[in-house]
């Protein structure tokens, strides 16, 4: 969760880093730095906390005249939040200074060989040993020691490096760890580790592919291979967003603001893909055949955190419209079991970010078992669209909050599209049906900026009843079962208290032994095919003083008579 800037160009380059490392903050960090070339030594910056402690110690280097340098946000894996464990790290000169995302694995005997050649070392990080390793092969060109260091590398980096002996030149790299360049003929070059840091200055966009290698000048960009060392020909991509869309713009925090343009971002994912007046879907980009469709006996949908919720509710959908078994999985357990998977199975990856390692590694791996891929994503040209037979983007715009919101209903609004797509492509759906199921999902995004602000205040006042307690439990049935774990995932990450999803049905095996006053229980009992069965449920908290809110549907009175709060929705 670590965050790299980097840049070279006409401007000066302590502002354009440290806006760009504010605009990585989303990610979390507990350290930060910042490294510039002036007169032809490097001058370093590091602080524990927050950007604004760094800020502090910046002073007047605010305005140094340097146009050339990096700046990294670090979230501690080797090593305690400290000062002397911040990014950048240096060699044993102080000429050379490395910023890394990601993990060494062989740090530990890389570091044992260079104490042993006598390097010193003035952290406990993995980092550190890039910079050491950098050292040892660098003679005339950077480019050439760091190709070899990374070749004795383990592990997963995205890479800046900046040496005194080429003091015009950034190096990126990158394995297994997002990195972009951003680049514009009079701005300069740019890198960071994601695109919100570069929206400011240029629409122009390079995706670094694993083992790729960037050669970075103010006027110039060359990436190369790491393995053969031959140059590589990379598209440069104009994206859509701009620099208005990842700023607060009014709310109190993004995540708020996200939440706000839910409406907007089922309208982007929606549009143009479903005809109103027949129901007919349109998802060419999917690059599957009719073939292709009619072949499939089996989906995986494979996925981590909250795109893995919108899975779980899809494998509800496609189910019972589409005819079509599907398996959902956690990615990082998905790449570490047996799959029995070959090439009648299509698996869906569905990520916001289109770079998370645990799902990218899953959908190589059932390529490789000669699956066909499709990928449910939201950043145009990440590794995962690149890597797919296809792709359904989710047109949510950059989702800055670390915790998604808007970008979990555009994977449900795009899911619910793809199965009212297979359904009509195997001719599992009446058209009547279909053409209701679309006129409805077009409706939604107007449901939604309906109802959202009285919400808002009915759920503030609320919360006055429940801010203070320690554990929640969350709960639903059928479709609402993945949403609940959806709802304690967000109370976890977000108000850091204890919070568990359940299926309602599943209470009474166990973690009904929890229920008193202190445990509230949120409920989600829409008027749906299993209303009856989840109010049993709730019945039985109730009898043991439970405390209960519950989001239901408008006009439902009887709600209010088992629980203590009701949130109604259309
Ligand atoms: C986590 C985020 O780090 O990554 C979640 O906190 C997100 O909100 C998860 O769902 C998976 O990310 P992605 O980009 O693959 O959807």
């Amino acid at each position: 969760m670590c965050g790299i800037v980097g840049y070279v160009g006409r401007r000066r380059l302590v502002p354009v880093v440290l806006e760009g490392l504010k605009r990585l903050e989303y990610r979390g960090y507990d350290s930060a730095g910042i490294v510039y070339l002036q007169d032809g030594a490097l001058v370093k910056f590091r602080s524990e906390g927050k950007l604004q402690n760094l800020e502090n110690i910046l002073g007047e280097a605010i305005g140094a005249s340097s146009n050339i340098g990096l700046g990294h946000t670090r979230w501690a894996t080797h090593g305690a939040p400290t000062t002397e464990n911040a990014h950048p790290h240096s060699d044993c000169t102080g000429d050379l200074v490395v910023v890394h995302n990601g993990i060494i694995e062989n740090y530990h005997s890389l570091r044992n060989e260079l104490l042993a050649k006598g390097h010193v070392f003035a952290s406990e990080t993995d980092t550190e040993v890039l910079a050491h390793l950098i050292e040892e092969y660098l003679e005339k060109d950077l480019q050439v020691a760091v190709t070899k260091a990374l070749a004795r590398v383990e592990g997963s980096y995205a890479l800046g490096v900046l040496w005194t002996g080429m003091p015009d030149t950034l190096i990126a790299a990158r394995n297994h760890s997002p990195l972009v360049l951003g680049v514009h003929d009079e701005e300069g070059g740019f890198m960071a580790s994601d695109i919100p840091p570069l929206l400011p200055y240029t629409d122009q966009i390079i995706f670094l592919d694993d083992l790729e290698l960037a050669v970075l000048k103010g006027d110039s960009h060359v990436v190369y291979s790491l393995v053969s060392g031959d140059k590589v020909e990379k598209e440069v991509k104009t994206i859509s967003w701009n620099s208005a869309m990842a700023e607060k713009g009014g709310y109190k925090h993004f995540m708020l603001k996200e939440i706000y343009e839910q409406p907007q971002a089922i309208i982007d994912t929606v549009s143009g893909r479903i005809n109103p007046e027949t129901g007919s879907v349109e998802l060419p980009e999917m690059n599957l055949s009719d073939a292709d469709l009619a072949g499939i006996e089996r989906i995986f949908l494979v996925a981590c955190g909250t795109s893995w919720h919108a899975a779980l509710v899809a494998k509800y959908w496609i189910e019972r419209w589409a005819g079509i078994p599907v398996e959902v999985d956690i990615a990082s357990e998905f790449r570490y079991r047996k799959l029995l998977i070959d090439k009648k199975v299509l698996t869906i990856s569905i990520s916001q970010s289109g770079d998370t390692a645990d799902t990218l590694a899953g959908i190589r791996l059932a390529s490789e078992l000669g699956s066909k891929i499709v990928t449910i994503c939201n950043v145009v040209g990440s590794t995962m669209t690149r890597e797919a037979h296809g792709t359904v983007y989710t047109h949510a715009g950059p989702e800055i909050g670390v915790a998604s919101t808007k970008a979990f209903t555009s994977q449900l609004a795009a899911l619910f599209l793809f199965t009212l797509y297979l359904a009509e492509k195997r001719g599992k759906m009446e058209a009547n049906k279909r053409l209701e199921m679309g006129r409805e999902l077009i409706n939604l995004a107007a449901v939604i900026d309906k109802m959202l602000p009285s919400l808002q205040e009915e759920i503030k006042k609320l919360i006055e009843n429940y801010y203070d307690v320690r554990d929640f439990l969350f709960v639903g049935r059928g479709l609402n079962f993945p949403i609940a774990l959806e709802g304690a995932l967000k109370l976890k990450e977000i108000s850091y208290i204890h919070a568990e999803g359940y299926a309602s049905g599943e209470l009474k095996h166990g973690p009904i032994a929890l229920i008193d006053k202190d445990m509230p229980v949120l409920g989600l009992v829409p008027r749906d095919a299993v209303y009856q069965k989840s109010i049993s449920n709730l019945e039985e908290i109730k009898a043991r003083q439970g405390r209960l809110i519950l989001i239901g549907t408008q006009g439902d009175e009887h709600l209010k008579c088992i629980a203590d709060d009701v949130i109604y929705l259309p």
